[in-house]
């Protein structure tokens, strides 16, 4: 199994491929590619660690060697916030920067499955659907956006809360990665038996649709999550891999194209398998409070993809 990782000498980049280097399963190989000249050192720094996973580093040029025979590619390239800055306002600065390297993907590793964690996810993820059918090779069951980071924080969060342990949790977040397209679903958390009061799911939700910005301030302006970040694409990246290799029964949420029950790019719980996603699963029962907040969400969600599909001429 190679799984490639673009932008890889970033923030995001380099936490991410510490962590695949430690997790992956024994034989895979890890390819690190990057704008930035550090990139094989990257690569050199991290196969001095004793696992068997593999390491190469490109930059340059060398982006179609970095990407071929590769069967996962992550997407962490791009600018981040500065304070004062929404997701959006990172369109200009990053849509280009997807466009070029999903054009890549789409010529050396047509098949590969894509996660992207590239910011404004709700629009990056459109554009790159608009490249890759250009080239004639989208399939939406392989192009993901990665959304994770909203479940582990609700799963955090919520822990705290209630006093319980942290991984007991698995609260399913729908919609988008931004604002109030971020939608956790923690009144489904009674599944744990945890009762929540409606002032308490309220709160909780907008410390959710909140927590990138307080990293962001957090950081005084040196950057937005990057290790939490890094942390969840590992976890999507290693049900991606479990997947491919034939476990089944994995079930992540994800920004993907799926049935469009509410629009046409939506983060739902997905079945994933040997080609990408296997089965969209329901989004479960939603309390009255997220209802609404789901029907409040709609335009926002929609005017993000329409500005990503209008974008890739
Ligand atoms: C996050 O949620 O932390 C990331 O999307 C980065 C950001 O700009 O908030």
């Amino acid at each position: 199994m190679k799984v490639t990782i673009l932008g890889a000498a970033g923030g995001i980049g380099q936490a991410l491929s510490l962590l695949l280097k430690t997790q992956l399963p024994e034989g895979s190989k890890l390819s690190l590619y990057d704008i930035s000249p550090i990139t094989p050192g990257v690569a050199v720094d991290l196969s001095h660690i004793p696992t068997s996973v593999s390491m190469q580093g490109f930059t340059g040029d060398n982006i179609t060697l970095a990407l071929k025979d590769t069967q996962i590619v992550l997407i962490a390239a791009g600018f981040a916030r500065k304070p004062g800055m929404d997701r959006s306002d990172l369109l200009q600065l990053n849509a280009r920067i997807i466009e070029h390297l999903i054009e890549q993907v789409s010529i050396t590793s047509p098949y590969a499955i894509i996660g992207i964690i590239t910011n404004p996810i709700n629009t990056t993820v459109p554009i790159a659907a608009k490249v890759l059918k250009k080239f004639g090779v989208y399939n939406r069951k392989k192009l993901f956006g990665i959304t994770m980071l909203d479940i582990i924080r609700s799963n955090t969060l919520i822990a705290l809360l209630t006093g319980k342990a942290p991984e007991k949790f698995n609260i399913r977040v729908i919609g988008g990665h931004s604002g109030s397209t971020i939608l956790p679903l923690f009144s489904q958390a009674s599944h744990s038996n945890i009762q929540l009061t409606t002032e308490e799911i309220h709160d909780l939700t907008k410390d959710i649709q909140n927590a990138g910005t307080i990293v962001l301030e957090s950081k005084s302006g040196g950057g937005s999550a990057t290790l939490s970040m890094a942390y969840a694409a590992t976890h999507f990246c290693l049900s991606l891999v479990r997947a491919l290799k034939g476990a089944t029964n994995i079930i992540e949420c994800a920004y993907v194209e799926g049935p469009g029950e509410y629009a046409k790019f939506f983060s739902q719980p997905l079945m994933l398998g040997k080609d990408g996603i296997s089965e969209y699963c329901p989004i479960g029962k939603l309390s009255a409070f997220e209802m609404n907040a789901l029907r409040n969400m709609l335009d926002q969600l929609k005017y993000d993809i329409q500005l990503g599909e209008d974008l890739v001429k």
